[in-house]
């Protein structure tokens, strides 16, 4: 059976968008359980500025606060130096760096432009080095920008190459805005493997229109594997308007199990904590797997309403 590697990112893309401070300890807690439920790889948080994104201010503690089993990789993400230096203190071991494909998201996301922002990420490398950890890449709006609308192959390619000359082998691509649609997935995906063959791709939908499982389905028949999705599908970012959530983690598992792929991830227990996160925040979360039953439940015919006469 073929192995899918899901990197849950509720902790960071999750919450950062969330307004009222979401506790230390709740955030270490949902940690914990996704980890017990199998999730083996977490975006915790990000080492960004607490006055950009107030909300991952705890980030050495959350880090500090997830309990390391065999294999967990925690990942967070790391804008520059400043950064490396607490992603490096905290013992990350992979620091994401993240640039706009757009100027204008740049300018949103990263308060520079797009050379400022890579100009940035290159000591990273070197540093990353020294501390043992890997050094990924992730481009927002690689699809479409909130700002500037359609974006090409090409200015997400010139990220790619940027990347790649930093010596980085792992690229996330963020579908920031939940616009991509199949078609589009397969031709990025395919002209990303065809030039650069040596980078492993990441994808990272939002499910701003639905259109995130049908994107996931287009990713895994261009040859992707590993995908990205936040608990109860919550998340989005604060610099792109319209961002809604990351497609649901539970879904994505759920699709993926009935296409007989393999997660190494418990779907019940995953269930659970959404439902656990969906209490803390006092309200329902987008995923649909924490309004019904997964397929195959069976119902008893005697507790159920039957028509009759
Ligand atoms: P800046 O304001 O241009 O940089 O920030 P600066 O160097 O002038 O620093 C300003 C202040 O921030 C200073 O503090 C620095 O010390 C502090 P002050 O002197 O005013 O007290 N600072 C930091 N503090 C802690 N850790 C740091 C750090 N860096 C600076 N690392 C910067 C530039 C990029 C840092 C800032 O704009 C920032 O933090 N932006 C946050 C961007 C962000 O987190 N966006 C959301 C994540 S991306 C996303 O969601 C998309 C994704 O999900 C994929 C997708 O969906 O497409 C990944
Ligand atoms: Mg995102």
């Amino acid at each position: 059976m073929d192995r899918i590697e899901i990197t849950e990112v509720g902790l960071r893309d999750g919450l950062q968008n969330e307004k009222t401070f979401f506790p230390t300890a709740d955030k270490i807690d949902i940690g914990n359980r996704l980890v017990a439920a199998g999730l083996h790889r977490l975006e915790a948080t990000s080492f960004v500025s607490p006055k950009a994104v107030p909300q991952l201010a705890d980030a050495e503690a959350v880090i500090g606060g997830i309990k390391p089993v065999d294999g967990l990789v925690l990942e967070a993400l790391v804008p520059n130096e400043r950064g490396a230096k607490r992603a490096m203190a905290a013992n990350v071991k992979v620091w994401v760096a993240f640039a706009s494909a757009t100027e204008s998201h740049s300018l949103a996301n990263s308060n520079a432009s797009i050379e400022t922002a890579l100009e940035r990420i290159k000591p990273l490398g070197e540093l990353a080095k020294s501390a043992g950890a890997e050094l990924y890449g992730s481009v927002a709006v690689a699809f479409d920008c909130p700002f500037e609308g359609q974006v090409g192959t090409a200015q997400v390619l010139r990220l790619a190459e940027a990347y790649h000359a930093m010596g980085i082998r792992v690229l996330k691509l963020g579908d920031t805005i939940g616009s991509a649609s199949p078609r589009r997935v397969k031709e990025l995906v395919s002209s990303l493997q065809a030039e650069l063959p040596d980078m492993q791709l990441i994808l990272h939908f939002h499910d701003t229109r639905g259109m995130g499982l049908a994107n996931v389905m287009s990713g895994l028949e261009a040859g992707a594997n590993r995908f990205e999705s936040a608990l109860g599908g919550l998340g989005g970012c604060p610099f792109a308007p319209g961002a809604l959530g990351n497609i649901s983690t539970e879904d994505l598992v759920h699709l993926l199990h009935l296409e007989g792929l393999s997660t190494g991830i418990d779907l019940p227990a995953l269930i659970g904590v959404g439902k656990l996160l969906e209490s803390r925040l006092g309200r329902p979360l987008p995923a649909r797997l924490l309004r019904s039953e997964p397929v195959g439940t069976l119902y008893d015919l005697n507790a159920s309403a039957r028509a009759s006469g």
